[in-house]
């Protein structure tokens, strides 16, 4: 093979001799194995891994697989770096061990340009680098690679956020509430109401004695046991009840009044006042009847007295 070579550069080069001057690390060419300018030795085909300047004749440092002198500052600096490990500033560092492997090996792969993680990170890391940690509130320390929020949970349910850093709300009961923040594990306490319980119940609903009841309706916020005092109606008794009723008081369903109207109104809720006219119509009404009443005896009187004369 190497007779072959050598057989092969004296035919192209004409000139066996020439190729002596080649530094080993110059790569050859593929099909005849020449490897430099017979003349000046530069390398014409590249370097070997792990060589560099225009004779190959640099030896790059640590994980960068190929470098060149630098003409302004002289300094060699690496031009590409090893699997493994990525380039800044002309240096290879490693890349993060957070970074995921490639299925086929056990090294953490990044973008050889800048060290960004190509396929994710390894479990309980996050981030361009997955140099951050997730929240140690994160269930089994599992969160989005790229924005950290626990894709598993919270690790206790009294914490909510998507980093499972903040606490549920205080209406929650237990203080227990899912990742959005919702009291779904054990509902409101009593007197709030809403999905996270924030909101109070209106004063006027009735509070039960049994502190395990609720007060008012946890998603629409309707009393569930009246209004107090039966002064007020509607479905949260937001509505005093006619200030015509008797007692200013009222059934909380429907605002009828509980114990009739006081003087001069009338209707379920009290609103309607009597007029004149119903005054009238009465007086009227009585004055008529009477007067047919007396004539009714007039009548039987006298019958009466027509049958005693016969
Ligand atoms: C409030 O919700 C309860 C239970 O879902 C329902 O029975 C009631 O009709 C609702 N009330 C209003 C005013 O929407
Ligand atoms: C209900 O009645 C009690 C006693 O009369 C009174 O102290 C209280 O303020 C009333 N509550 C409301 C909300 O009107
Ligand atoms: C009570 O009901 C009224 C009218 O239905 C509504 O405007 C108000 O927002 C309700 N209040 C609460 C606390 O739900």
């Amino acid at each position: 093979m190497l007779l072959l070579s050598v057989f092969q550069m004296f035919i192209l080069t004409g000139d066996v001799t020439s190729q002596e001057i080649c530094s080993e690390y110059c790569s050859p060419d593929p099909n005849n194995g020449v490897k430099c300018d017979g003349v000046t030795g530069k390398c014409l085909y590249g370097c070997m891994t792990g060589f560099g300047g225009s004779k190959c004749s640099i030896q790059c440092c640590g994980a960068c697989n190929s470098c060149s002198v630098s003409p302004t500052t002289s300094a060699v600096v690496c031009d590409s770096c090893n699997d493994g490990f990525y380039l800044d500033s002309g240096e290879c560092y490693p890349c993060s061990r957070t970074c995921a492997t490639k299925l086929s090996s056990s090294l953490p792969v990044c973008r050889p340009t800048d060290g960004r993680c190509q396929f994710a990170c390894q479990t309980g890391y996050y981030g361009n680098m997955c140099d951050t940690m997730c929240s140690r509130n994160c269930r089994n320390d599992i969160c989005n690679p790229t924005t950290g929020a626990c894709t598993d949970g919270c690790i206790l349910p009294v914490l909510t956020g998507s980093m499972c850093q903040q606490a549920c709300s205080s209406g929650c009961l237990n203080r227990e509430c899912d990742q959005s923040g919702a009291c779904v594990f054990s509902g409101c306490q009593q007197g709030f109401w809403g999905s996270d319980c924030s909101q109070k119940c209106s004063p006027n609903c009735v509070i039960p004695s049994n502190q395990l009841d609720h007060v008012c309706d946890q998603t629409n916020a309707t009393c569930l046991n009246g209004c107090v005092n039966n002064t007020y109606w509607g479905s949260n008794c937001s509505t005093s009840c006619n200030n015509n009723c008797v007692n200013k008081k009222c059934f909380f369903e429907t605002g009828t009044c509980l114990d009739g109207c006081i003087e001069g109104y009338e209707g379920s809720q009290c609103t309607e006042k009597w007029t004149t006219n119903n005054t009238n119509t009465i007086i009227v009404g009585s004055a008529i009847g009477g007067a047919v009443l007396l004539i009714i005896v007039i009548i039987v009187a006298c019958c009466i007295c027509k049958k005693c004369r016969k």
